[in-house]
């Protein structure tokens, strides 16, 4: 039997749409709260295959859920390729920024210093029953090399645009260095058992049109052939959150199965090839907020994508707040719809 997910992301549609969240593991859960307080620095705690297979598997116990999605951090990449990486109490991720062509120059990708994330794969395969499918997953090139130099988030990413414009040429080195990371450490992770791949690029809303080829579609569209000759028959899922009218392009020029959709995007209407799958994109403020208006949003979404091959999820991750019995009715709404 195919598992739903997979058969989705093969372009078929299912009666009862496949079912994960972004960020369905993380800190709104009190079981993940406890085991992190054992694991005070979150870089090490990521590369702890026991920590981090049981914080992957916490979700599907708690849930009836579709897809486990592996436990680490898009930032592990730089980690590799051995930029300073801390996370700052209270502050979200900070990394030493790249000031210069030298500093990139000086970044060497060493995937053994990953090597405890396939163990989690692994360990998590090991794990799962029959219908749930383990989603690998990196940050996409332009959204991981915004927090290589800027440093951290929350800035409106002026000192990359400003690099991208000013210095195309070690800007373009710098996709490449990613590039060749990403893939490897993708590959890396469908070797040890991840079934499907999602690039995560967050910070698509943030690149100026005349920069989106060089920034977004072409370094992914790289990724996706260099994980294909490998693997061609692994599904990999693109999420440029906030990248608007650049969808469809994004879609049929990267060639992903399917595209993750923020909540800004009116899922139903997008024009995307027919077996290409769509993944989203229910408001995460309803979901921390709950009750009836999150169910009949939920509902409406479910209706508006019947006969299209459909996962749902949230426009971007759970919210902190949010409360996990909200998750269970959501998850029940939907299973009824
Ligand atoms: O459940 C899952 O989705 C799997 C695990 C996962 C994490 N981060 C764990 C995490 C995934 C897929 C990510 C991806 C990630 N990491 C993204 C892309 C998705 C997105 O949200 O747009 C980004 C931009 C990052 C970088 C990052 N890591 C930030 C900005 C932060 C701080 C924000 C926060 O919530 O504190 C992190 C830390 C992080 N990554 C946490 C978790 C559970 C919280 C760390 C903690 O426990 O203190």
């Amino acid at each position: 039997m195919v598992k739903k997910l997979l058969s989705v992301l093969g372009g078929e549609a299912a009666s009862v749409p496949p079912i994960w969240l972004m960020r369905q593991a993380g800190r709104y859960l009190p079981e993940y709260r406890a085991l992190r307080a054992k694991a005070p620095d979150f870089v090490q705690f990521c590369l702890n295959p026991e920590l981090a297979a049981e914080v992957t598997l916490q979700p599907v116990k708690r849930f009836d859920l579709d897809a486990a999605i592996l436990f680490a951090d898009i930032l592990l990449i730089p980690h590799a390729l051995g930029q300073k990486l801390w996370f700052a109490e209270g502050e979200g991720p900070r990394l030493e920024p790249l000031r210069d062509a030298k500093d990139i120059a000086a970044l060497r990708y060493d995937g053994e210093k990953l090597a405890p994330v396939m163990q989690t794969i692994r360990a998590v395969r090991g794990a799962l029953d029959h219908g749930t499918t383990l989603i690998g997953f990196a940050g996409a090139p332009w959204t991981v090399a915004t927090y290589m130099i800027e440093g951290r988030g929350g800035t409106d990413h002026e000192t990359i645009r400003r690099w991208a414009w000013e210095q195309p040429e070690s800007f373009a080195r710098l996709m490449d260095v990613l590039v060749e990371a990403t893939s490897a450490y993708l590959i890396a992770q469908a070797d040890a058992g991840a079934e499907a791949l999602q690039l995560f690029e967050s910070w698509a809303g943030t690149v100026p049109a005349d920069l989106f080829e060089r920034a977004v579609l072409a370094p992914t569209a790289r990724i996706v052939r260099a994980v294909k000759a490998t693997h061609p028959a692994i599904p990999i899922i693109g999420f440029p959150r906030g990248a608007g009218s650049w969808l469809p392009r994004y879609a049929e020029e990267t060639k992903v199965n399917g595209v993750g959709v923020d909540q800004m995007t009116d899922i139903a209407s997008l024009a995307l090839s027919p077996r290409t799958a769509r993944q989203g994109n229910l408001d995460p403020v309803l979901l921390l907020q709950g009750g009836e208006a999150m169910r009949a949003e939920a509902k409406r979404l479910v209706a508006g994508m019947r006969g299209k091959p459909f996962i749902f999820n949230l426009g971007h991750g759970v919210m902190q707040p949010t409360p996990p019995e909200h998750v269970a009715d959501l998850i029940a709404t939907i299973r009824a719809a």
